[in-house]
């Protein structure tokens, strides 16, 4: 009885495992067969776009041109200036190293980076032709206005670190392209030529941007940035204690090793060395992730103050809904590669359906504002970023 039984389970056995191996192997076909539309897809798009791509380089170079018209006047002043310094002067480094610099700005064409922000058909897929290729961008528009913040939220995959690291030249889209004010990153471009002045005036600070430190003191981490880019060595150095100041790090941090730092102090060096750079935009990718409380309180108050006091456009990716309605004037949602949704803080968190959809719970206030509508009072129409706010919106919803 038992042998009968015996080779009945064996025979079904069998028959499962064939029946397994099956599934996998269809299942794994099917993903090959997704992955190769998606790869021909991408490719039939980045067809498409070349004549856009033929019309933006012809744009570019005009541009270029243009800008180098009042080349020669810049020259001449800059002569002008030399030869105005007495013979001691025109024998000190500084003047040296600034004639040096400033004649090599003078022959280039100058950009405007500081206008809008503007990403017209972004794609980008990588790992492209294999296994693990990946979309994290499909033809996505968007517009960021200088001189304000603007948040930029969804789920993880969305798009989100892809997006901003288009912002200067760190990645380029395979398709449209990415204006930074008047200047155009776009597929066909083969070397960004303006890197350097590009990076200058964007700053991006990447998740984790402690593990970029590698300098053996913290004075030379901070001017790294600036000196790399071309910057003056002795002017580089000079900022650094302020730049330590508005990081809240003593002054006299500036001679020590970075390595001894705690995290949160680390993070403040690598942000130093960012906001070192003097750049009209700073582009933050999660930058408080991994710090206590009131250091994720310190950042805010100073990216806040940078964008008040020192008209700093910033772009910040973030997951922390409370920061985003504490600082930000615009919102941006991305979903799945695209942005699904634009709007100041209470156009997007008054949406609850959008939440849902992108699986984000509100900010605090917020919460408290939808469940006090599940009782009857309803202020989620209200503007309102403090709890000074919410009450005096309580209050006015009462009467
Ligand atoms: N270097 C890479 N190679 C392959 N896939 C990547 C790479 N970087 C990111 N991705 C994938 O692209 C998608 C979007 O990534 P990312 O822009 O980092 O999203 P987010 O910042 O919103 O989390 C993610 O699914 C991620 O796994
Ligand atoms: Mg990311």
């Amino acid at each position: 009885m038992s042998k009968v039984n015996n080779s009945v389970d064996k025979k079904e056995l069998k028959a499962r495992r064939k029946q397994h191996s099956k599934n996998l192997a269809l299942a794994q076909k099917e993903e090959i067969r997704r992955t190769k539309d998606l790869h021909k897809n991408t490719m039939k798009l980045i067809k498409e776009d070349l004549p856009n791509q033929k019309i933006f380089k012809a744009e570019f170079n005009k541009l270029k041109k243009d800008k180098l018209q009042d080349s020669p006047v810049r020259v001449k002043k800059v002569q002008d200036w030399w030869n105005n310094l007495t013979p001691e002067e025109k024998l000190e480094k500084t003047n040296i190293r600034q004639h040096k610099a400033k004649m090599e700005s003078a022959k280039k064409p100058h950009f405007n980076f500081e206008d809008d922000i503007k990403f017209e058909n972004v794609s980008l897929t990588y790992s492209k032709d294999t296994p693990f290729e990946f979309r994290a961008l499909d033809g996505t528009d968007l517009t960021i206005k200088k001189d304000r913040i603007t948040a930029v939220i969804g789920m993880t995959g969305s798009g989100k670190s892809t997006l901003i690291q288009l912002t200067n030249g760190l990645l380029v889209t395979e398709t449209g392209r990415t204006l930074v004010g008047d200047y155009p990153l776009f597929a066909s471009m083969k070397k960004i030529k303006e890197v350097k002045d590009l990076r200058r005036e964007v700053g991006l600070v990447f998740q984790f941007p402690e593990y970029q430190l590698f300098q053996d003191t913290i004075a030379k981490d901070i001017a790294f940035g600036p000196i790399n880019l071309g910057g003056d060595k002795v002017l580089a150095f000079k900022k650094v204690p302020e730049l330590l100041r508005m990081v809240d790090l003593p002054e006299d941090y500036a001679k020590r090793s970075p390595f001894d730092l705690s995290g949160g102090q680390k993070r403040r060096v690598a942000i130093a060395g960012i906001i070192a750079m003097d750049g009209g935009t700073l582009v933050l990718d999660e930058p408080t992730g991994g710090l206590d409380p009131q250091g994720e309180e310190d950042f805010m108050r100073l990216f806040y103050n940078l964008n008040k006091e020192k008209n700093k456009r910033i772009i910040i990716v973030t997951h922390n809904m409370d920061h985003v309605l504490q600082i930000a004037d615009d919102v941006v949602v991305m979903h799945k590669g695209k942005v699904i949704e634009t709007g100041s803080p209470f156009e997007i968190f008054s949406n609850q359906k959008l939440l849902e959809k992108i699986e984000i719970e509100p900010p605090k206030l917020y919460k408290l504002a939808y469940k006090l509508k599940a009782k009857g009072l309803d202020i989620t129409g209200e503007k309102f970023r403090t709890v000074e706010e919410v009450a005096a919106a309580i209050k006015a919803a009462k009467k």
